[in-house]
């Protein structure tokens, strides 16, 4: 049944590959093979790809080690292992000239080590090389129901985590010991992959939107950002709420309602069939109208779902067309050097006129 989906994947995949007349697709371990092979695994120094065509059956590369791993989550049948002792770029070049690919057309997945590109380079240096993300971004941007249900249930292990954290923050709670104290709770509800250290940035450090967790303590009128976000059966959580210390300033009151109204309006302007810039401009407009333009750094948001970040991003740029099935982060913050920073993040969904949000904790300004 899984491997049924893994396989209609793949013919979805063939339909673009002829649209964009490409001969094949090759992935290498991450994402992109998972969602079209079944097989997930980290990026190694070994070769190990998956080349699937466009008009005939597709091969596994693989170390031998790895044979009956790759053999086991897979619907792919020609599995070809190569030995340790072997040169990889033997059987690719074996591989390539059974298809017919050697002088085609093929795009690969850029996530690719440059060394294994390189090594497609020498096999085939008449080939056309194009990036495959062309290919596969668009499907993997629309999600099944499926799979937004699975994107519901990691929200909510989010939402749960960063409430109990927000419980144990405090004057005198350290940056780095909350830092610890995010993973081990998300460890608790039995996750163990984490797509990115969790952000813990408190009082001046605020101001740096990927600040890592240090030594400082919490002091009475700190705002803390807290970002985290942790990867269940596969697909990515990412929230954030940003928090003050026993007390919150004006001016800071004022900065925080800007955030959140702007994340409002960006997440009330999301509706199927418009351009993902729309959003951006949401968020950005109102924040630059209350005069902090120069501070809001980053995009409003990004893609989420077997990565971290994908497609689609919520940017100026990008004239993309949300469809229903999309889910995305929306998290406009402003970040005051020497001062502090505010960012509201939560995930949300594209469904037909409205977006709904996965992330349920509130919004509200939290002093605790
Ligand atoms: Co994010
Ligand atoms: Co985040």
């Amino acid at each position: 049944m899984k491997m049924e989906l893994f396989r209609r994947r793949y013919a979805n995949c063939r339909e673009v590959m002829a649209q964009r007349e490409l001969d094949c697709v090759v992935v290498f371990p991450g994402a992109n093979m998972y969602y079209l092979t079944g097989f997930m695994e980290e990026p190694l120094e070994r070769l190990l790809v998956a080349v699937l065509p466009r008009s005939s059956e597709p091969i596994f590369i693989v170390p031998e080690l790895y044979e009956k791993q790759v053999g086991a989550s897979t619907w792919i049948t020609d599995i070809r292992a190569w030995k340790d002792d072997e040169d990889p770029s033997k059987i690719l070049n074996e591989v390539l000239q059974s298809l017919s690919l050697v002088g085609g057309r093929i795009a690969l997945d850029t996530k690719m080590w440059a060394k294994f590109f390189l090594m497609f380079l020498s096999v085939a240096p008449k080939a056309v090389y194009s990036d495959a993300s062309e290919v596969i971004d668009g499907l993997r941007a629309v999600k099944s129901r499926k799979e937004i249900k699975v994107m519901e249930e990691s929200a909510s292990i989010a939402d749960r985590v960063i409430k109990k954290i927000i419980d144990a923050c405090g004057v005198g709670s350290r940056e780095k010991e909350i830092a610890s104290l995010i993973e081990l709770e998300f460890r608790k509800l039995g996750i163990e992959s984490m797509p990115f250290r969790p952000i813990v940035a408190s009082g001046p450090n605020g101001a740096f939107p990927h600040h890592k967790p240090g030594d400082r303590r919490f002091k009475r009128g700190d705002s803390v950002v807290l970002d985290l976000g942790a990867a269940y059966k596969g697909y990515c959580s990412d929230i954030t709420r940003t928090i003050f210390i026993e007390r919150c300033g004006s001016k800071e009151k004022a900065v925080y309602e800007v955030v959140r109204q702007a994340q409002q309006l960006a997440f009330e302007s999301i509706v199927e069939g418009v351009e993902a810039r729309r959003v951006d401009r949401a968020a950005r407009t109102h924040i630059a109208d209350r005069g902090y333009g120069e501070k809001f750094v980053h995009r409003t948001g990004h893609g989420i779902g077997l990565d971290i970040h994908e497609a689609p991003y919520i940017w100026e740029g990008n004239t993309q067309i949300l469809k229903t099935g999309m889910t995305f982060s929306v998290e406009p913050g402003i970040y005051l050097p020497d001062g502090f920073g505010v960012r509201i993040e939560d995930i949300v969904v594209v469904e037909g006129k409205k977006a709904r949000r996965l992330n349920k904790v509130s919004r509200e300004l939290t002093v605790i």
